[in-house]
């Protein structure tokens, strides 16, 4: 397969490599992701993370299996492990349907490094779409808000809401990004604040818990964040804390914004109450892990609840930023989400 590199994957001399982004912003260090085992445990680690990207890093794998000599049989299994690595985010099942259909064909390994390199092209292509269309609602001046990670470490190119935020800021329309920490493994505070930093963008990084107080004191301007799955009523599951940024949007009469690509809608998925959401260890809300070291200060042995995504329902969105272009919550009433999408900026 060609040598290329996104913000966060690499392949060299037919192999994957993965930026660690645990490891962010204090170290950059870059993982083989050799074989399907060690991928997973990359992915369940959070390393490879982001909607997008996950499913790229499952595809890319794979073709380069298949490139190295794996039978079809054991890429077929491959495909079954990698598919349930991480269940909310349904960009992974949909690219790994593609490289199935790519798997099932007689010349498969032509096939499945094709798509794989592919999705990866179409993916750079729907994160500048989304950015086009995302950047015509941001006002000169904007003091935005934005959730988790969702920039070019979590996809190929620029990113879905953080690509919009990127290009808003080139057209001169950003006065400043605050940035939600995002508890528990911190990847506003991590990742948005370094890609955001590397830009040239201006940001303040606050807790979570800060956000109401910042919109009670008119500071927000509209909220912008990505989306793991978007269900055919237009619930969105997204990182914990989503659903509580838009039940306070909606009362403080903010605009609320997600921005994804189309191949994060699951027409087959009625509501949000369908869309499986991850539960994660009890670790992750006890104490903090990083490239730092590890602390915890939870009493041994508490009772931790701790799922990975909420769901945001459909009514207190204002506007769902796809790369087809601007859905607005009339036109997901009249079940625009029921129907598979299609991309213009698909390639
Ligand atoms: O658990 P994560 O860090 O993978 O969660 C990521 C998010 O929730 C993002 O908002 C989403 O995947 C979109 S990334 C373009």
């Amino acid at each position: 397969m060609l040598t290329f590199s996104t913000t966060s994957l690499r392949v060299r001399e037919n192999q994957l490599w993965i930026l660690d982004q645990q490891a962010l912003p204090q170290q950059q260090r870059w993982h083989p992701a050799q074989t399907v085992a060690q991928l997973v445990d990359h992915i369940r680690a959070l390393r490879v993370r982001g909607a997008p990207l996950i499913g790229l890093s499952a595809s890319l794998l794979l073709a380069l299996l298949a490139e190295n000599g794996q039978p079809r049989a054991q890429l077929e299994r491959d495909l079954a492990v990698l598919r349930a690595a991480r269940p909310t985010a349904v960009n992974l099942m949909n690219n790994l349907s593609r490289m199935a259909q790519a798997l099932a064909q007689s010349d498969f390994v032509t096939a499945m490094g094709q798509e794989a390199l592919r999705l990866v092209e179409e993916d750079r292509a729907l994160c500048d779409a989304i950015a086009r269309h995302g950047a015509a609602l941001v006002k000169p001046g904007s003091r935005l808000l934005t959730h988790c990670n969702t920039g070019g470490l979590a996809t190929a190119g620029t990113g879905t809401a953080l690509g919009v935020i990127a290009l808003a800021h080139r057209q001169g329309n950003i006065a400043q990004v605050w940035v939600d920490e995002t508890r528990p493994l911190l990847q506003g505070g991590r990742l948005t604040a370094w890609e955001l930093g590397e830009l040239g963008v201006p940001y303040r990084l606050i807790c979570d818990a800060m956000a109401a107080d910042l919109m009670a004191r008119g500071q927000v301007d509209a909220v912008w964040v990505g989306a793991d799955r978007i269900a055919a009523n237009g619930d969105v599951a997204n990182k914990i804390g989503t659903y509580s940024l838009a039940v306070l949007a909606r009362w403080h009469r903010v605009p609320f914004y997600v921005a994804a690509p189309h191949t994060t809608c699951d027409a087959s998925c009625p509501s949000g109450d369908a869309i499986p959401i991850e539960q994660r260890d009890a670790a992750e809300v006890t104490g903090v892990t990083g490239s730092f070291g590890q602390c915890r200060w939870a009493p041994d042995g508490a009772d931790v609840y701790n799922p990975a995504f909420d769901v945001t329902p459909a009514a207190l969105i204002d506007g769902w930023v796809l790369d087809t272009g601007i859905v607005t919550p009339q036109q997901v009433g009249e079940g625009l989400f029921s129907r598979p999408l299609r991309s213009e900026g698909a390639v």
